[in-house]
């Protein structure tokens, strides 16, 4: 129990800097981090072009930096109506967001370079990966008393679970992520949608009857666990059959059950995602992670990301809940100016739009190498974190030869059940100090 807690306190520090120290094999944490002038000013030069981006495409949004180098706030216009509320507390949303510019900067470069399927290779590789993540990923997990009985979790798994990753980095080449907004009704993006060399949708999103704004192409389809529950519903919609299905949660009897029983032929994966904390959750952003994780460029339509919102509604339904809509879409637009997505929306609907003022690969590429070495510096600011783990600790005095250059990103189950981001971090942790 203790080896978890602690475990625990790692990985919350320090998710990111163990991907890093794990891909690079980085064994100077503690020597003296000389951040170079060089590093400082790319940073600063990823800083302004950004502003300048988030001024010139984000109708109305601002980017503001903050007190430290790699805080980058994000604001409305204070006339702005926050129209969603916290069903718990009644708050209306904030109008200000504040991300981490070089963590996402280094984290986004880590989910394109990553498989983000789960494989069975790589259970197999991480120590305990089956008493300790395997079995996190089945539902009711609990009562399998952490995988005790190997042969029934990989049964429960195994519907799921290719031996090797079945995608890569850069497979395709230009990707559409539909969302399911009520906005898409406003435009008729379907022609342009199916223009794509793969389409990604979401949940139970339909097609039929809604082809001219949605398109008829439909490669991937993420979905939470309420819909997964529903496979047989999801996978109904298409008698091709050649949609590929993506659970981003846990794998749950039911859906074995429809596998096998239906039987639902087309392939269904789970997805093995990296972490962004709570910025970043929702499927809507898991199908972007994942077509970035396989795509070379990525356009995004259907989601609510115009000002003046007057509902949030789905384009085949009600409206519904428990949704920030302000944050997601600083959040997106944070994303469109760091080039990793386009955005497509009512008020964005040219297809030839330019991105203004996006800053250049290379002036990316340099903050994102100067925001490693910053990060390596965990929490600073706040003490050493580190101080207290003795894992990290044995992993960067000890010698890492022979880590395999497979990159990996951090998985995590940042939804239900079990609201632990961060084991991920932790896994990979423990992996590089064994190999
Ligand atoms: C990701 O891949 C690209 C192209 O292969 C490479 O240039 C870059 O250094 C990689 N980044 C990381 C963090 O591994
Ligand atoms: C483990 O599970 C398998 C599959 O259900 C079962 O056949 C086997 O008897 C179980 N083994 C033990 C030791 O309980
Ligand atoms: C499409 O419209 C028809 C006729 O109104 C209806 O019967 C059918 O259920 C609709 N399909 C979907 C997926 O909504």
């Amino acid at each position: 129990m203790r080896l978890l807690q602690l475990a625990f306190i790692v990985a919350l520090t320090s998710g990111l800097a163990a991907i890093y120290i794990y891909t690079t094999g980085v064994s100077d944490l503690y020597g003296p981090n000389q951040i170079s002038d060089e590093d400082l000013e790319a940073v600063r030069s990823l800083q302004r072009g950004f502003q300048k981006c988030v001024s010139s495409n984000g109708l109305g949004l601002q980017a503001v930096s903050g007190t430290d180098i790699c805080e980058m706030m994000l604001q409305f216009p204070s006339n702005t109506d926050s129209k969603w509320r916290d069903p718990k507390t009644g708050a209306p949303e904030g109008l200000s967001f504040s991300y981490n510019l070089c963590e996402a900067v280094a984290t986004w470069e880590q989910v394109r370079n990553s498989t983000t399927i789960l494989t069975k290779e790589f259970i197999d590789a991480l120590p305990n990966g089956w008493e300790d993540y395997a079995w996190r990923r089945i539902n009711k997990g609990i009562l399998l008393n952490r995988c005790e009985n190997k042969t029934l979790c990989m049964e429960k798994l195994s519907l799921v679970l290719p031996e090797k990753p079945p995608y890569f980095p850069r497979q395709f080449d230009r990707c559409a992520v539909v969302g399911n907004s009520g906005d898409l009704l406003k435009t008729k993006f379907g022609k342009e949608i199916d223009g794509y060399s793969a389409v990604f949708r979401e949940n139970g999103a339909p097609i039929q009857n809604y082809t001219d704004y949605v398109g008829s192409k439909s490669t991937f389809r993420l979905l939470n666990r309420g819909s997964a529950k529903a496979l047989d519903k999801v996978a109904e919609l298409y008698d091709t059959g050649k949609e590929v299905l993506i659970i981003k949660t846990t794998i749950h009897d039911i859906m074995n059950k429809m596998i096998r029983e239906i039987p639902i032929q087309n392939p269904v994966y789970l997805m093995l995602g990296a972490s962004f904390g709570s910025a970043a959750k929702g499927t809507g952003l898991k199908a972007l992670e994942f077509a970035l994780s396989i795509c070379d460029t990525v356009d995004m339509y259907g989601f609510t990301v115009d000002p003046g919102y007057k509902e949030w509604t789905r384009y085949f339904s009600e409206s519904r809940q428990g949704h920030t809509p302000l944050q997601g879409r600083a959040y997106y637009q944070l994303m469109e100016c760091l080039g990793l997505i386009k955005i497509h929306s009512p008020m964005r609907s040219d297809p030839n739009r330019v991105v203004k003022w996006l800053p250049d690969r290379s002036t990316v590429a340099a903050a994102r190498i100067a925001s490693e070495k910053l990060l390596r510096r965990v929490g600073a600011g706040s003490g050493d974190p580190l101080g207290a783990c003795s894992i990290i600790k044995k992993l960067v005095k000890g010698k890492h030869k022979g880590v395999s250059d497979t990159v990996y990103s951090a998985q995590c189950q940042p939804d239900e059940p079990f609201k632990i981001d961060f084991m991920g971090g932790c896994a990979l942790t423990d992996l590089a100090l064994e190999r």
